[in-house]
């Protein structure tokens, strides 16, 4: 059996991660009205690094999380392996992982410090993927982590939402519950009378009224334990978004044409719900558009220009969202490339790591982590509570503004791990005023420059030009 599921891991792990199921972004935006939410919305919006994770017992095959039981006949949909020639085997085998899944190593204050070193100021974690299995102690469903079907149930730290979720609050990191509207377990999406056709409700709700009902009362009682039995959480980033109002479609989204019934699940009675347990919730009802996506969330991309609203790009740091083994990871010239971009658009980064099915992350994330954190230590003041500026960026350089000051933050990024400065930098900032210093973060050199009009002109010392000893992303703070 182990023999095969090593197989199993090696087979997937060459399709998987090779297809991104991108979402469109939103573009109508609605801000919220109430205040407590604004507050919070706009305290997240400082925040700009969080960790997202994908975690279930897809991990254990290192298949692309839940997808590969979708019927749809997508690049990231393929089924592989021994149970692969038949869709009902396959389904059987996969639900099956659930009593194989048993991640011993879970240590969330590990993930907690390596991304609280690097940065990172808020998490957001699967609770529930679209496939139905839930990472939490839920009463809805025996398809659960603490189920005594899953060999984890045992160890005390099973309930692992609550446990992920009470260790990084205690390190003062927002929290955010990831939560699938759609389930492909429960037989009120996924009727077994019929046999599912795509990732959508396989019955018509307007026909089988009574089904979607208890769909509906399904998702409002496990968003409703989520946001009781969890303490106080931050956001409600719920994911799949045909499940929506047929009004809701838009006709011009490629994935969005294959939702053919109402799935409206009363997004206004949740969210008052959810409001109230959870006072100034975050609910991000994600592509849906309107009152319920309180920011949007583009996804393994980095708009090219500043969005007029709040804005979060999830990215895996590796090439998927769930664990594969051996996956390739991105480098830490290129995480930072990407924080810095996001941020000088006024957006957050939410990258993505996915655990293993021992519990822990691939060591390369650790690594990776560890050389963010030694550049945000010196770097990290030109990051938070920043907004865009124009001219946002110009060539390899990209800006940032200082809330409520007159400090600009100028980011040059490395080439190949190394950061090049000439002998003249040129910056163009319409800010106006007179500069009154400039300085390069983590070098104790004075810096001499001559300002005329919008240019600003930074002469660096011969010594920096040849080694400025700058990881990753050199820094300019520039005071007015
Ligand atoms: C994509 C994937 C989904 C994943 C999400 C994260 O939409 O299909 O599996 O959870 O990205 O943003």
């Amino acid at each position: 059996m182990k023999k095969t599921l090593t197989l199993l891991a090696i087979v997937f792990t060459t399709i998987t991660g090779l297809f991104a199921q991108e979402h469109q972004m939103s573009k109508s935006y609605i801000p919220p009205d109430d205040q407590l939410v604004k507050e919070k919305l706009a305290g997240w919006q400082d925040l700009k690094f969080g960790l997202f994770m994908h975690w279930g017992t897809y991990s254990q095959w290192g298949v692309v999380e839940s997808w590969s039981i979708c019927p749809e006949d997508e690049g990231w949909t393929q089924r592989r392996g021994p149970y692969s020639a038949s869709y009902n085997t396959y389904k059987t085998a996969y639900e099956n992982l659930q009593t194989t899944f048993n991640p011993t190593k879970f240590n969330p204050e590990k993930w907690v410090q390596a991304a609280k070193n690097a940065g990172m100021k808020y998490v957001v974690f699967t609770t529930k993927h679209h496939d139905g299995f839930c990472m939490f102690d839920t009463k809805q469903t025996d398809y659960k982590i603490t189920s005594s079907k899953t060999p984890f149930s045992s160890n005390s730290r099973s309930n692992v939402t609550k446990e992920i979720f009470n260790a990084f609050r205690k390190e003062n990191f927002m929290i955010g519950a990831y939560f699938s509207k759609p389930d492909w377990h429960t037989e009120y999406y996924w009727w077994p009378y019929f046999p599912p056709k795509d990732r959508n409700v396989n019955y018509d709700p307007a026909k089988y009224p009574e089904r979607w009902q208890k769909f509906k009362d399904f998702t409002y009682n496990q968003i409703g334990e989520l946001m009781s039995d969890y303490g106080k959480v931050d956001i409600l980033w719920l994911d799949g978004g045909w499940v929506r109002p047929k009004s809701t479609i838009d006709a011009n989204v490629d994935w969005q044409k294959t939702i053919t019934y109402d799935q409206n699940i009363d997004m206004p009675k949740i969210a008052a719900m959810a409001r109230t347990k959870q006072p100034g919730l975050i609910v991000v009802d994600r592509t849906v558009t309107g009152q319920y996506e309180n920011y949007t969330t583009p996804e393994q991309q980095v708009p090219d220009v500043p969005l007029d609203h709040p804005w979060e790009s999830c990215i895996t740091m590796g090439n998927s969202w769930s664990y594969v083994p051996g996956d390739h990871y991105k480098s830490a010239d290129q995480i930072i490339s990407l924080l810095v971009k996001i941020v000088s658009r006024g957006g957050n980064l939410l990258m993505n790591i996915g655990p293993g099915p021992d519990g822990d992350w691939d060591p390369v994330a650790y690594d990776r982590l560890q050389q963010i954190g030694n550049w945000m230590k010196i770097n990290g003041e030109g990051i938070y509570n920043t907004t865009a500026v124009t001219p946002y960026s110009e060539g390899n350089t990209f800006y940032t503004k200082l809330k409520n000051s007159n400090t600009i933050y100028a980011f040059i990024l490395a080439d190949n791990g190394v950061v090049t400065l000439h002998e003249k930098v040129f910056f163009h900032l319409k800010v106006g005023g007179k500069v009154k210093k400039i300085s390069l973060l983590g070098v104790d050199k004075k810096l001499k420059w001559a300002q005329y009009g919008d240019s600003i002109n930074v002469i660096i010392p011969k010594d920096l030009q040849t080694n400025s000893g700058l990881n990753n992303a050199a820094a300019f703070k520039i005071q007015f």
